[in-house]
């Protein structure tokens, strides 16, 4: 079966193609990044509008790569929640009707847990159970996956992303939108023992995060010394340092409690080469494996929502005649991803 990915939850309009017995046969990306950098973030409305210029000629050029037609497709597959929502109506309805059009089965797709499942697309893929860091510009979780479907969600951040916290403290040192890559290439420069940032939510039990008070740190760290030419390097480095901390203690943490030897760690922060550097050495202390998805499928894609979705149809699930989407969705509702 041949099942069409279709992602447009935010600012990225992508399409992919997963076959079950080939695997993935094609995938390809629209980024708005430059068309929202210069409002310093996304802007809802012009998201949804470029999602409809973009969606209809990207899905032809998937199939064409893919070398199918549109009658080669056993089921649609869209991102129902959470995101944007104008933004995930625009791909929930070309999914949903085309389905209809063509006669197959829609299903839609919890956002978070096709990001999760982005690192399955990779060979070798990790085995279940495991935890899952999940790390993105919209969230960050700790969850325990037992197996496909059962969703176990540990901790999560009480206020912003460790994305967003890249992102905010980026624009306030004057970096372009989106912040988190260029914010952690500065970092390479500074010194991270000039500041000494707080670990937030550390120093109690539990496995939530709480990133906002850095982005505050940062800010008066900024104020206060502004005349230092060093300033905005050794800032970043300390923050990402800050931040990279507070992941891999939360992460172990997540882990003990667990008795899992397995981490997989998903969304856009997953590629920052920081993070990947302290896990790595915290896994191999610990005998540990830490698994990631293709740099690609670290952010947002198709390839991830055709995958979840082609598990789903396998499962039986189908979305009925009506266009639902969810900005709002827990990951382990019974109606979401947690089956
Ligand atoms: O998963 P994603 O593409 O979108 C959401 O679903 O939210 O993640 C995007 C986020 C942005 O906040 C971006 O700044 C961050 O991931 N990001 C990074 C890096 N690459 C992307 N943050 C820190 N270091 C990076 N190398
Ligand atoms: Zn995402």
């Amino acid at each position: 079966m041949n099942v069409l990915g279709i992602e447009t939850s935010c600012d990225e309009t992508a399409v992919a193609i997963y076959n079950s017995e080939q695997g993935l046969l094609a995938h390809q990306l629209y980024s708005q990044i430059p068309l929202h950098a210069e409002y310093g973030g996304v802007v809802p409305e012009l998201a949804s509008r470029d999602h409809i210029r973009k969606i209809l000629p990207l899905i032809t050029g998937t199939l064409a790569e893919a070398e199918l037609e549109k009658h080669d497709l056993g089921g649609i597959a869209y991102t129902k929640g959470p995101g944007l929502v104008g933004a995930l109506m625009v791909g929930a309805t070309v999914g949903r009707s085309l389905a209809w059009g063509l006669g197959i089965p829609a299903v839609g797709v919890h956002h978070m847990e096709a990001h999760l499942l982005a690192a399955m697309l990779d060979d070798p893929a990790p085995e279940y159970p495991f935890i899952a860091l999940i790390v993105s510009g919209g969230h960050t979780m700790l969850v325990k996956v037992e197996r496909w479907g059962s969703y176990e969600l540990l901790g999560e951040t009480l206020d912003d992303a460790a994305g967003e916290a890249f992102d905010k403290t980026a624009k306030l040192l004057g970096l372009p939108y989106p912040g988190g890559p260029q914010l952690s290439a500065l970092a390479e420069r500074g010194d991270p023992h000039h500041f000494k940032f707080p670990r937030p939510m550390t120093d109690r039990p539990g496995l939530d995060f709480s990133f906002s008070g850095l982005k505050t740190f940062a800010s008066n760290c900024y104020r206060q010394n502004i005349d230092d030419d060093n300033i905005k390097a050794n800032i970043a480095s300390a923050f990402q340092d800050a931040v990279v901390d507070t992941l891999t203690i939360k992460a172990k943490r997540a882990l003990d409690a667990t008795h899992l030897t397995r981490l997989v760690v998903v969304g856009g922060v997953s590629a920052n080469k920081n993070l990947r550097a302290h896990l790595a050495k915290v896994m191999q202390e610990r005998n540990g494996e830490v698994f990631y998805p293709r740099p690609e499928f670290c952010t947002d894609n198709g390839a991830m929502v055709a995958y979840a979705g082609f598990l789903r149809l396998q499962a039986g699930y189908q979305e009925d005649l009506s266009v639902m989407v969810k900005t709002r969705w827990p990951m382990d509702d019974g109606e979401s991803g947690g089956l």
